[in-house]
């Protein structure tokens, strides 16, 4: 982990309210996995804590990365207003990542996405990718004014969209598209989501006897490093267990804490 101004060199709205922007410095060289997260200082003095937001590609030789993030409140609505040239106090990677190690070639893996969930996937499907899995994606989003990186998983995988307003693709919510894909597909060695509660909720108990489901958890931060349990989620096994989201997630095996 290590902490460096990074240099925004592109910034565009990809979709009303959501923007990708690209990031350059020599932290990039530290992220290795796909899951984790940059925590970003708000270049404004009166908002202290820093915000979470997950690493949606990462290139080595370029030393760039980008982020995919939805104007949400001020912090965020602080970022959309940066330059190119502006640079951003970022400290990271954070967070455990996805675990693909079980993953070998030819091998059938869902990568589940919903909203504000699907940036973390892509860097994931790259990933997958160059370990020539067999990928399908399945994303879901409001609606399709707000969908965004179609052709980009595209090109990774198979990708299925569904959206809320069935303004495009499978009317309804992505959950939904599971029962067509595993018509499709034999049993998946891997299942990845990322979303809302009620997305990671339903993957959970759809998968519940499937031994490599990851489930990427958000909660709110502040410090991101362990040290202030602001981001505890109860574990599953234990309810007098806590577990930090920022230190020992995001990811968290199916079943392991309550969602
Ligand atoms: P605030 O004024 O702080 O909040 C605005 C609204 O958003 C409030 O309703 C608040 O309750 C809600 N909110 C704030 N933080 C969270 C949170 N962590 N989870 C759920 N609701 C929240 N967002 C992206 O757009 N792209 C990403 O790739 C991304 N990755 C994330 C990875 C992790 C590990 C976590 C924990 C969060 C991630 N988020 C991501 C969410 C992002 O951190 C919040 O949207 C952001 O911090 C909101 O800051 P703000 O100042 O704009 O809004
Ligand atoms: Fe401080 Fe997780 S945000 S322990």
């Amino acid at each position: 982990m290590k902490q460096e101004m990074m240099e925004i060199v592109n910034q565009v709205e990809l979709a009303p309210r959501i923007f990708e922007m690209t990031l350059k410095g020599e932290l990039t060289q530290e992220m290795v996995t796909p899951g984790q997260f940059i925590h970003i200082r708000v270049p404004r003095e009166d908002l202290l804590l820093r915000r979470p937001i997950s690493l949606a590609e990462i290139n080595h030789d370029n030393q760039t990365c980008k982020i995919i993030y939805r104007v949400e409140g001020d912090g965020t609505r602080a970022f959309s207003h940066c330059q190119v040239g502006d640079k951003l106090d970022c400290l990271g990677p954070l967070g455990n990542g996805f675990d693909i190690s079980m993953i070998e070639e030819e091998d059938v893996v869902y990568v589940i996405g919903g909203g504000i969930g699907v940036p973390p996937l892509y860097e994931l499907g790259r990933r997958l990718k160059e370990k020539r899995a067999n990928i399908y994606f399945l994303n879901g989003f409001a609606s399709k004014d707000v969908m965004y990186y179609e052709k980009e998983f595209s090109e990774l995988g198979s990708l299925f969209i569904a959206t809320d307003d069935g303004s495009y693709g499978t009317h309804g919510h992505v959950g939904m598209l599971i029962d067509d894909v595993s018509k499709k597909t034999t049993k998946p060695k891997a299942i990845y989501a990322c979303g809302a509660p009620g997305l990671l909720r339903a993957v959970e108990s759809t998968f519940s006897d499937h031994p490599h489901v990851y489930l990427s958890m958000e909660e709110r931060m502040a410090c991101g490093v362990g040290a202030c349990y602001a981001c505890v989620c109860q574990s599953k096994k234990d309810p007098n267990v806590n577990k930090k989201v920022c230190d020992e997630g995001p990811i968290f095996k199916a079943g392991e804490v309550m969602i």
